[in-house]
């Protein structure tokens, strides 16, 4: 059984069910066919009785068997006993002429067996007169003949008087010729055609599968109702809740994101995740290995390039800040977010200073579209600023640690030597992978040992390190400014826009708008007769939305709650329905295929001259 199951296993669970499915219609095939009418039965076995001198054929007669007892009688008699029990096997289609006939044959049997045992005795009578050894077998045999003959013969006669199935009657002949016990019980023939073992055997077997079904329908569940008290969604069962241990060092009263949801590469997660390990790359950035709160593997799955969402309460307000996994997903056990501590950033501040290995952090995720699997193109130029580098990290992992054969470019642009972060591991893994070029350039070699290109990406340093260059397929990340004039370089170098990526981390001013306290605006009155109105349906407020200002701005000024992390349009957490009227958005890189269809618009983005109502 235990080898059953761990074969099952293997197999996933359509599969499982139609091999059951299968093997119950093999089976019920099997038992359908073989319990087929005695002739189709003969016509496949005629093998089957062979007897031979003082040896005993099968068992169970059929016509093969009955052409066997021919010729038995054949051999033990001139005149064989004609095509008797084989025309006994067909007596319920026989019709009234030839079932005369068939009696007419047993009278005669009865007669010839009657006339030779007379014979038979006088013979042996005489032989035992004249002490004639010889003259006594013969006798013997012949009355053994006239009793062949004579018991066919009642046996025929029998079974066109009682109407029973000639089977049994031939086979209590044979029974009785084989001094075996008479009593013969008559095949039960039931469902389908089908014997009763068959039927029995049958039901077992789907008994069995019925069991193997339910049992790898309910591990699945119960895979699935663990996997998900694991991954910081509500345990299913007081067992479950009760195997999660408590955090060794809780370290904001966060309240939880969000439910979490079944663990797909599909669908976003949210949940806690514990901070394994913190390595410090350069003297402002840290590396933070986050892991699974409760050992194993990570809670959800990512591509090359995508981001989590933390949420942090660093002063007792909860904030959320993206920020790129740059491990790659080879790594099952952990994501690592490689985070920059922003002069008077709150929460890189935060994630900097106080937490510690250990604490559990609030995040969500995955989330983005800049990414490269290694499948849209034979070659690929990374281009990075700074902390802009973690996406490119990613994909740079992903596809060296599965020996991607294309082309791999990185042009990295670092204020100091000091600041480049995976320094040495990019040396690395350029030793290792011959298909892969590390280009790194310092725009501030001043006071430093830096003996590599120095200041910014320039065309020159783009045309001297990749070769070919308008057939490559460009991703870039770094501050805003940065990533512009790159963008135009490349595009002056005959790069097509359309085979290039960016991301931006912030805006291109770096600081974020101002968020107005939550309380509601106090328009002017001009305002109120000219500019547009923004409904929030769910919340039932309105207010005027002037042109520079997106829906989140306003949302937050008169306490309408929409989630929300980067503020630029990238992450995607502000997401929300538009119900009425129309916007525009400069930046849509947060929306994800479909979603413009679906009326999905980004709040942190959007403005717009006319009225609109969004579900909020
Ligand atoms: C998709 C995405 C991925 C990202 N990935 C990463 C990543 O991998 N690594 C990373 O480090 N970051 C990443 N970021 C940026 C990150 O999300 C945060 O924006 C960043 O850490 C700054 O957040 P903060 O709370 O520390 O700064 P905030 O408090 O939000 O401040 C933002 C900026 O304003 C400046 N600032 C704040 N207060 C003042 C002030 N009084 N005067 C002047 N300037 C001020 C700060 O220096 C900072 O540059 C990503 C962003 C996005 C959208
Ligand atoms: S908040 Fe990130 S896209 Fe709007």
């Amino acid at each position: 059984m235990s080898i059953l199951l761990a074969h099952f296993r293997g197999i996933n669970r359509v599969g499982f069910v139609a091999l059951v499915v299968a093997s119950i219609g093999i089976l019920l095939s099997v038992g359908a066919t073989a319990q087929v009418s005695e002739e189709e039965h003969a016509r496949h076995h005629p093998a089957q009785i062979t007897p031979s001198p003082g040896t005993s054929p099968a068992q169970s007669p059929g016509p093969g068997m009955m052409e066997g007892m021919g010729e038995m009688m054949r051999g033990m008699h001139g005149t064989p006993p004609k095509e008797l029990y084989p025309s006994l096997m067909s007596l319920p289609k026989l019709s009234p002429e030839q079932r005369t006939q068939v009696e007419q044959q047993a009278d005669e049997r009865i007669r010839t067996g009657n006339s030779l045992m007379a014979q038979a005795v006088d013979a042996l009578a005489q032989g035992a007169a004249s002490q004639d050894y010889a003259a006594m077998q013969d006798a013997t045999t012949k009355l053994h003949e006239g009793m062949t003959q004579l018991e066919s013969g009642i046996s025929a006669k029998r079974a066109l008087a009682e109407g029973r199935a000639p089977l049994d009657v031939a086979l209590e002949w044979f029974r009785r010729e084989m001094n075996l016990p008479i009593s013969v019980a008559p095949a039960s023939v039931g469902l389908l055609g089908n014997m009763q073992f068959h039927i029995l055997v049958i039901t077992i077997l789907g008994a069995f599968a019925a069991v193997m079904i339910f049992m790898y329908f309910y591990k699945m569940r119960r895979a699935e109702h663990l996997l998900q008290a694991l991954t910081g969604g509500e345990p299913s069962t007081p067992l479950a809740r009760s195997a999660i241990p408590a955090p060794a060092a809780a370290i904001v009263a966060a309240p939880p994101v969000a439910t979490a949801a079944p663990v797909s590469a599909a669908k976003k997660w949210s949940g806690k995740l514990r901070v394994g390990r913190i390595f410090q790359e350069t003297p402002d950035v840290k590396t933070f290995r986050l892991m699974n709160s409760l050992g194993g593997a990570l809670p959800f799955t990512y591509l090359p390039g995508q981001f989590l969402t933390v949420a942090v309460a660093p002063d007792g307000q909860l904030m959320k800040r993206s920020y790129t996994i740059a491990s790659s997903p080879t790594q099952h056990d952990y994501a690592e977010i490689v985070v920059k501590h922003e002069d008077e950033g709150i929460v890189s501040g935060f994630l900097h200073n106080h937490v510690k290995e250990g604490d559990l952090l609030d995040f969500s995720g995955p989330s983005g579209f800049f990414t490269f699997t290694g499948r849209e193109c034979k070659c690929i130029l990374l281009i990075g600023g700074g902390v802009g580098i973690t996406p490119l990290m990613s994909v740079l992992r992903y596809l060296t640690d599965r020996s991607w054969p294309g082309d791999i470019f990185l042009l990295y642009c670092i204020k100091t030597p000091r600041d480049i972060i995976f320094r040495e591991e990019l040396d690395y893994l350029q030793r290792r992978h011959p298909n892969l070029r590390v280009v790194i350039t310092v725009s501030r070699p001043e006071g430093t040992d830096w003996k590599g290109p120095t200041g910014r990406i320039t065309k020159e340093l783009i045309v001297q390190a990749v070769p070919d260059v308008a057939s490559r397929y460009v991703h870039i990340c770094g501050p805003v400014p940065m990533m512009e004039v790159a963008k135009k370089m490349l595009i002056e170098l005959g790069v097509p826009s359309g085979r290039m990526k960016t991301e931006a981390f912030g805006t291109a001013l770096g600081k974020p708008e101002p968020i107005l306290p939550k309380t509601p605006a106090a328009p002017s009155l001009g305002s109120e007769v000219s500019l547009p109105t923004v409904t929030f349906s769910a919340s039932d407020k309105s207010a005027p939305l002037p042109p520079d200002k997106c829906i989140l701005d306003v949302a937050d000024e008169i306490g309408v709650e929409i989630d929300n992390s980067c503020r630029v349009g990238t992450c995607g957490t502000c997401r929300i329905k538009l119900l009425f009227g129309e916007v525009t958005m400069a930046v849509e890189d947060g929306l994800e295929p479909g979603d413009k269809e679906r009326g999905m618009i980004l709040a942190c983005q959007a403005k717009a001259t006319a009225n609109v109502e969004v579900e909020a």
